[in-house]
């Protein structure tokens, strides 16, 4: 690395020429999914020669591509449980798209009274239809017009255009609510928090070893009537999710009007069915959640001291963002894809741990983050 900025700096251009055109367009294709045009390929591959990638990089996420494939491609996952791209475009990653453009923290997308929609201003028709929290139509709109994201999204309060009074950001965008609180208990909305922004699903995390006291009623003590089967298995889960979920009590997805449902004050009827399975469990009265998992195996990543219970998604959006293993996990998901790899390597684990320190000093840059990543592995060391 060091001998090669050197050479770099000292004006040793000559043969290294064709590399560092091949760096531009390694980094150019990386960051927006298609090919430089042949002027920004110059003007990257000066930058390059000069010295300066990161100028490259910033020049390569002028490209629409950026938001509206990279980054777009990037978020998609997280609003489905097959963990798919090939979906619709949605609140949750307009959000998304939206922030990055605006380099906002992105750790508080988890936590804020926000949302990006489409701005009728920016847009020269009047067929546009307006923000709904009952449908998808808006985003699904603009993604067939092929509309510039950049351009049309606007920041908002999620509060004014949702109707819901207590927000949190992506944990309460409707994508989120369709995904993860349509029927079940709300357990996978702690399921996927985990999964989208520590890396980890429950099998990964479940701890026989941590208290049971708020697994809900539920869950069987002795399935099959066996009490071993519920100590060895399903409280490794149950003991952590069912702490978080009530996080989530007020909320609800309503399916038949197709939008989140928050109701103040009152728990979902959802958290307290099947009592007969376990009548001595956990009752939720109110959205109190704690998280059981800062002792035991799962203190391996990192949870904030000063957040470890709450009331409401917001505060346990906010110990998510504070965790360390958020950081590192923005940072694997955006090196796998960027990089197109694992990212299992000892010295991408190395390059992974680095991006994720960097994230979290440029206050959760995530533009920035993908640009330094596509320079990591673009950008011979
Ligand atoms: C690997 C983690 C994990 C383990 C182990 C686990 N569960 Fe769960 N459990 C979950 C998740 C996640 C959900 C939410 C599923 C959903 O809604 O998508 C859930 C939901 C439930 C529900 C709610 C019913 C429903 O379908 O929503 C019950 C009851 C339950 N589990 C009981 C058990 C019992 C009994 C065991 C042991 C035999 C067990 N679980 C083991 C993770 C786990």
């Amino acid at each position: 690395m060091k001998i090669f900025w050197v050479l770099l700096m000292a004006g040793w251009a000559g043969s290294a020429s064709a590399d560092e055109r091949d760096q531009a367009i390694r980094i150019h294709n990386r960051l927006t999914c298609e090919p430089p045009t042949a002027e920004v390929l110059e003007q990257m591959t000066d930058l390059i020669k000069k010295g300066d990638p990161g100028a490259a990089g910033n020049l390569a996420v002028q490209n629409r591509g950026f938001l509206e494939c990279t980054v777009k491609q990037w978020c998609l996952v997280q609003t489905n449980a097959d963990r798919s791209f090939d979906v619709k475009l949605n609140d949750y990653c307009a959000t998304v798209i939206g922030a990055v453009r605006d380099e906002k923290a992105f750790g508080d997308l988890l936590s804020s009274d926000i949302i990006y929609v489409a701005d009728p201003n920016k847009y020269s028709g009047t067929d546009l239809p307006p923000y709904d929290p009952a449908n998808n139509r808006q985003y699904e709109f603009i993604e067939s017009r092929g509309l510039n994201l950049a351009d049309l999204l606007i920041e908002k309060k999620q509060s004014e255009v949702s109707g819901i009074a207590q927000t949190s950001g992506l944990l309460t965008s409707r994508a989120f609510a369709e995904a993860y609180l349509s029927a079940g208990t709300n357990r996978r909305a702690v399921r996927y928090s985990m999964v989208n922004y520590l890396c980890n699903d429950l099998e990964q995390m479940s701890d026989t070893s941590r208290p049971d006291a708020m697994v809900a009623r539920d869950v069987e003590r002795a399935p099959g009537g066996d009490a071993s089967t519920y100590n060895n298995r399903c409280k490794g889960c149950h003991a952590g999710q069912d702490f978080f979920r009530g996080a989530w009590a007020f909320y609800d997805y309503d399916v038949t009007a197709m939008k989140i449902k928050y109701t103040p004050g009152v728990v979902a009827e959802k958290y307290n069915i099947n009592g007969d399975s376990f009548p001595s469990g956990h009752i939720t009265v109110d959205d109190k959640w704690s998280n059981n998992w800062t002792v035991g195996q799962n203190a391996r990543f990192g949870w904030p001291e000063d957040i470890k219970s709450g009331n409401g998604v917001a505060s346990f959006g906010q110990m998510i963002a504070k965790t360390a293993g958020f950081n590192a996990c923005i940072a694997k998901r955006t090196y796998k894809s960027v990089c197109a790899s694992e990212g299992e390597t000892e010295s991408e684990k190395k390059i992974i741990s680095e991006l994720a320190s960097d994230f979290k000093s440029s206050n959760q840059n995530l533009k920035t983050l993908f640009v330094k990543t596509a320079l990591r592995c673009s950008i011979a060391e």
